[in-house]
């Protein structure tokens, strides 16, 4: 690599193993899709990510699209995570757009602090089915992340996809937006399933190529072993 070159800002991920596969975690003010079939962990991955800014006085906004949070927060007790403790300063936001109103979210992000560092959306799916016919999805998604790139933050959008896909994202637009892109997959062999994780895309960054191994551990949800693959061979 060229040593006049600048290598990009990163930021610590919160997911145990994860940053090992992209030369230390996900670059600074990105747009990264986590995209996954149902049931994955997806929102699991998204909280950790947003706890770890909190470790670092980092201030966070959760954009709930899909379960209320009051479900979420619930699920997160089990991997030791008191997401109500958390939020008690203001420092985590959790805000549910049940509705799915496009300009509601658009509000949230413009009124954003700059001392808001990490953002998630999840899932940008559920925006996307309801508009689905709406010709311009494209231009108003489009628009959204734009807004969220004046704002100087990180952001995970997570995407639904079909179970044993290869697409990676469910409207075709979701990746062409972002700057990098997660998956995880629950592959089926016989009557046994896999967890695993890829980073399929991440902009500047020479990440793995491979589908590792990640389990739902308690004590710390989400944790990706980079010496592993998802499937044994
Ligand atoms: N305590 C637990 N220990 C291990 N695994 C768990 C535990 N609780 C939930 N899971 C697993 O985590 C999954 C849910 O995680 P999560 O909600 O983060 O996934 P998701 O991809 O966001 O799902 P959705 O498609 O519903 O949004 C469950 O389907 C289950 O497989
Ligand atoms: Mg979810």
């Amino acid at each position: 690599m060229d040593d006049d070159v600048p290598d990009l800002e990163r930021i610590a991920s919160g997911i145990p193993g994860l940053d090992d596969l992209m030369e230390g975690g996900f670059p600074l003010n990105f747009i990264i899709l986590v995209a996954g079939s149902s049931g994955t962990g997806k929102t699991t991955l998204c909280i950790q990510y947003l706890v770890e800014g909190l470790k670092h006085g980092e201030k966070a906004l959760y954009i709930g699209l899909g379960e209320s949070s009051n479900v979420m927060k619930k699920a997160m007790l089990r991997y030791g995570i008191d997401l109500e403790k958390l939020a008690e300063n203001d420092r985590l936001v959790f805000a549910d757009i049940p509705a799915l109103n496009l300009e509601e979210i658009s509000q949230l992000i413009d009124r954003m602090g700059p001392d808001v560092k990490r953002l998630v959306i999840d899932p940008i799916s559920a925006l996307l089915f309801k508009f689905d016919r709406d010709i311009d999805l494209r231009q108003k998604i489009r628009e959204l992340t734009e807004s969220i790139r004046d704002k100087g933050v990180t952001t995970l959008i997570t995407t639904e996809i079909p179970e044993n896909s290869e697409l990676i994202s469910r409207f075709g637009i979701e990746d062409f937006l972002a700057d990098g892109i997660v998956v995880m997959y629950y592959f089926r062999e016989g009557a046994r399933r896999f967890r695993g994780i890829e980073v399929r895309k991440m902009r500047g960054t020479a990440h793995s190529d491979l589908v590792h191994l990640y389990k739902l551990e308690p004590d710390v949800g989400v944790r990706v072993y980079p010496n592993e693959k998802a499937i044994p061979e």
